[in-house]
């Protein structure tokens, strides 16, 4: 039997930090209450994949032409019905779904936030068993209470994120979030069906070892991401290179990894994603968050993520992403390059 004396659980986490909030009005923390009872549901139909009819193609597409995985449709239904039932979310903007979903209810009308979501990110790995993840960003409404929201709540900087975070269905099952005041890590305890706090106030290595980018697009990248490739395989022991290259195609998966280890994400624009493949709304902004929130950093190869205007809300944008000092590297040989 685990010890769970001095464990705190993810609601206790919430009301503790509340309390160092005097103003805070408790709505944020019952949003992130039903995050994680959907993150639970969701984890439970991940963990019996192989069992339960989630695995495969849904049989329609979304509004990025990308083929459903049926998991992707459930996590995006489950993740819509808890945020409803919070009373606390407006509107969603999700992967799953081309406009926005408005809660046209008296408690949706009068929420004060809205949601940005990848309900399942890592789709191709979902038949495989390889980690997949959720990935959301909350924002505080800027049309008025009692009217419709808009999408103009959603095209608003990252830097105007209220809490960012992302949930990995990995070896173990984590939350990690940021409300603004650094980046915790809350593991799934299955005994108790509680997410427990296991990672607390996450400092990201200001240099790393492991760089993360698909190499199959290697002739289709940029000629400054081809010449940081090289530099990260050259032989220098001076710099700890070469590095380890390590890419699994789940961005939570890669970039979680990084974030404990060090290291840097890249998915930059390619000959077949002219703006790169990754969406600025509930991808890139919410993980971008979470790296600057733990000392990284993350931008599209010239300026900060969070301070890119959305005018979108499926925009993609390239992204680099991870160890400050490799991200600056990164970012060097890209200038470079350009300005030649
Ligand atoms: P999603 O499954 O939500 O569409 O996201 C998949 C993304 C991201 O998770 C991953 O880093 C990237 O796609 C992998 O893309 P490639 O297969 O093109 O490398
Ligand atoms: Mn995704
Ligand atoms: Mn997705």
């Amino acid at each position: 039997m685990t010890e769970h004396n001095n464990v705190q659980t993810l609601n206790q986490f919430i009301i503790q930090r509340q309390a160092d909030y005097p103003n805070a009005s408790g709505e944020l923390s019952r949003l992130l209450h039903h995050i994680g009872i959907a993150s639970k549901i969701v984890n439970r139909a991940v963990n019996k994949a192989g069992l339960v009819d989630v695995l495969g193609a849904h049989g329609d597409q979304n509004v990025q032409g990308e083929d459903q995985q049926k998991l992707d449709v459930f996590a995006d239904t489950h993740f819509i019905n808890a945020l409803r039932a919070s009373g606390e979310c407006a509107a969603i903007a999700s992967e799953e779904n081309e406009d926005i979903i408005i809660f046209d209810d008296a408690m949706g009308r009068n929420a004060k936030y809205v949601f940005c979501m990848d309900p399942l990110d890592g789709s191709s790995n979902i038949d495989v068993n390889v980690s997949i993840g959720t990935i959301f960003s909350i924002y505080q409404r800027v049309s008025k209470k009692g009217e419709l929201p808009t999408k103009e709540d959603f095209l608003q900087e990252g830097t105007k994120q209220v809490a960012a975070g992302y949930v990995i269905y990995g070896s173990s099952t984590m939350l990690v979030y940021t409300t603004g005041n650094g980046v915790n890590g809350f593991t799934l305890d299955p005994s108790i069906g509680e997410f427990c706090l296991s990672h607390p106030n996450i400092k990201t290595p200001k240099n790393g070892s492991i760089y993360s980018i698909n190499e199959g697009n290697y002739i289709n990248l940029p000629a400054g991401v081809k010449k940081y490739i090289k530099y990260c395989q050259e032989k220098d022991p001076k710099t700890n290179r070469p590095y380890t290259s390590r890419y699994i195609g789940s961005l939570v998966a890669d970039f979680h990894r990084n974030l404990l280890k060090g290291g840097i994400f890249i998915y930059p624009n390619t000959s077949a994603n002219s703006n790169g493949k990754l969406r600025l709304l509930y991808e890139c902004n919410p993980i971008a968050f979470i790296a600057e929130q733990a000392g990284g950093k993350a931008t599209n190869g010239v300026e900060r993520i969070l301070k890119i205007k959305p005018d979108s809300i499926h925009q993609r944008v390239p992204f680099y992403t991870g160890s400050s000092a490799m991200v600056k590297k990164a970012e060097d040989f890209l200038d470079f390059f350009n300005n030649i």
